[in-house]
């Protein structure tokens, strides 16, 4: 338990806690000072006392609080590293785009590497994060005309144990299909007005392929008139169980260039356990599939899913390497509200992690990919991160545009949010729409207009 002097920072320490197994029986409270350019922070960690002071030069009250906000963060990861007597990947840094503060350190003082080392990052980091940066070079752009386009279908065929994502099963809720699909065109028709230069598209969910051909057609007829520019176009087809030569034609046909195949793991025995209704040769089966028609494919992994090991998924990352998907996103494993394994999970420290995030680097780089996009969430196995690898010249747009926020985000459908960006203000404006299907449709309408509020359609005449 902490308690700080503002809440905004009792919420920040509690992500230091967090990182450390055990940390939270302890009680901690904290106090902090700023005096000139002085940082005073003080800490009673269970009755003992603790203090430090950090110097730093700062212009105006943001920059204020945000070193506020650091040197409290960091004073505590530092106590909590030396009684667990461990150090942490990323350090004090909590945040989920750790790349976006290093981009906001190298424009500001022209490097991100020694500033990274202060907040206890590691060299390993480190060095990723400036891989990430040199892989988005040429796809890295802040022009206010451009946007993204998401579109969601939060559907899926059956729930996996780990998964959090709010998405309804398609037997359950297929009867509001048509109504779906009927808001989905209303949104994009409207969209035609609120996109001006139009970066990617990207069909996520959910599972799109769980869609019938038919109703995946509408979706594509709908969004067809908005892609004219033969720009990127994502689909996340999602579990092999869904695929079928027909909606790979329907892709070809409304000329999608990505596709995702996720195996997640190739081992049955973890498949079945985390209650994905595939195996891993289903997995090899799909991408036999989709070979032919020369999407460029994407396959999602997760380091750390309960009762893998090492060698299980050195394996899985050996499988995916051999079918030579253009790109490879390896998630650590994350254990949100809303995941079944969360509610029968104890603890995320589980060993190995390290090693396997480890072998992934080093295999995936031996066979010729490079990080290109990284993100990190709360409640992460070991404290890792999520990376998307990638063959040269082969990097998803919109996955760095998202990751980055350098570029407007227009998203239909349910449990969707339309992120208005202001990079010369440093602002950012969110519409989110409704997780649940039916309060979404009773809502769309509104949804136009709360669009149109933050900026969307200001930008034609
Ligand atoms: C929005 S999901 C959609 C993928 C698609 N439905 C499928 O399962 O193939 C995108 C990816 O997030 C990752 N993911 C979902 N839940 C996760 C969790 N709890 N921890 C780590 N990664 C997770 C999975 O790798 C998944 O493929
Ligand atoms: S991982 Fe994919 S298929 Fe599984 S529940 Fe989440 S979104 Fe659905």
């Amino acid at each position: 338990m902490v308690t700080s002097a503002t809440e905004s920072l009792t919420c920040e320490l509690m992500d230091v806690v967090r990182l450390f197994e055990g940390a939270s029986a302890l009680g901690i409270s904290h106090t902090f000072a700023v005096r000139g350019e002085e940082f005073y922070n003080r800490f009673i960690i269970d009755g003992e006392e603790f203090a430090f002071t950090d110097w730093e030069r700062y212009a105006g009250e943001t920059e204020k609080k945000s070193l506020v906000k650091r040197f409290a963060k960091l004073g505590l990861y530092k106590l909590l590293a030396k009684r667990y007597k461990k150090t942490l990947p990323w350090g004090s840094l909590t945040g989920i785009r750790p790349t976006r503060l290093a981009y906001q350190n190298l424009e500001k003082k022209g490097e991100f590497e020694e500033f990274f080392r202060t907040l206890g990052v590691s060299e390993e980091n480190i060095a990723l994060t400036k891989r990430v940066i040199a892989g988005q070079r040429g796809i890295y752009e802040k022009n206010p005309d451009n946007c993204d386009l998401f579109v969601s279908l939060p559907f899926c065929p059956t729930k996996c144990v780990y998964c959090s994502f709010i998405t309804a099963p398609i037997a359950a809720t297929h009867g509001y299909m048509p109504a779906y699909l009927s808001a989905l065109e209303k949104e994009l028709a409207a969209a035609a007005g609120q996109i001006k230069r139009l970066r990617s598209v990207y069909i996520g969910g959910g599972t799109p392929f769980v869609l019938s051909p038919e109703e995946l057609e509408r979706v594509f007829r709908a969004v067809a008139p908005l892609r004219q520019n033969g720009c990127e176009y994502t689909v996340e087809a999602g579990r092999p169980d869904t695929f079928c030569a027909e909606k790979l034609d329907l892709c070809q046909k409304y000329g999608v260039t990505r596709l995702c195949i996720n195996a997640q793991s190739f081992s049955d025995r973890t498949l079945e356990a985390i209650g994905r209704k595939h195996t891993g040769e289903d997995v090899v089966r799909a991408f036999g599939m989709a070979r032919p028609y020369e999407f460029d494919l994407n396959c999602d992994l997760i380091a750390g899913l309960t009762g893998e090991s090492l060698e299980e998924f050195c394996a899985s990352v050996d499988r995916a390497v051999e079918l030579s998907p253009e790109n490879i996103t390896v998630h650590t494993l994350c254990l949100k509200k809303g995941a079944r394994l969360k509610e029968e999970t104890e603890s995320l420290f589980e060993g190995g992690m390290s090693e396997m995030i480890a072998y992934s680097r080093k295999k995936l780089t031996a066979a010729g990919y490079e990080p290109y996009y990284l993100y990190r969430q709360k409640y992460m196995a070991g404290s890792h991160e999520n990376v998307g690898w990638t063959k040269a010249g082969k990097a998803c747009v919109y996955n760095v545009d998202v990751m980055e926020e350098t570029c407007d985000n227009l998203a239909v459908g349910a449990n969707a949010i339309s992120k208005k960006i202001f990079s010369a203000e440093g602002r950012i404006e969110r519409v989110g729409s409704p997780k649940d299907i039916p309060t979404y449709l009773a809502k769309v309408d509104k949804l136009l207009a709360e669009k149109e509020k933050i900026g969307f359609g200001e930008t034609l005449c």
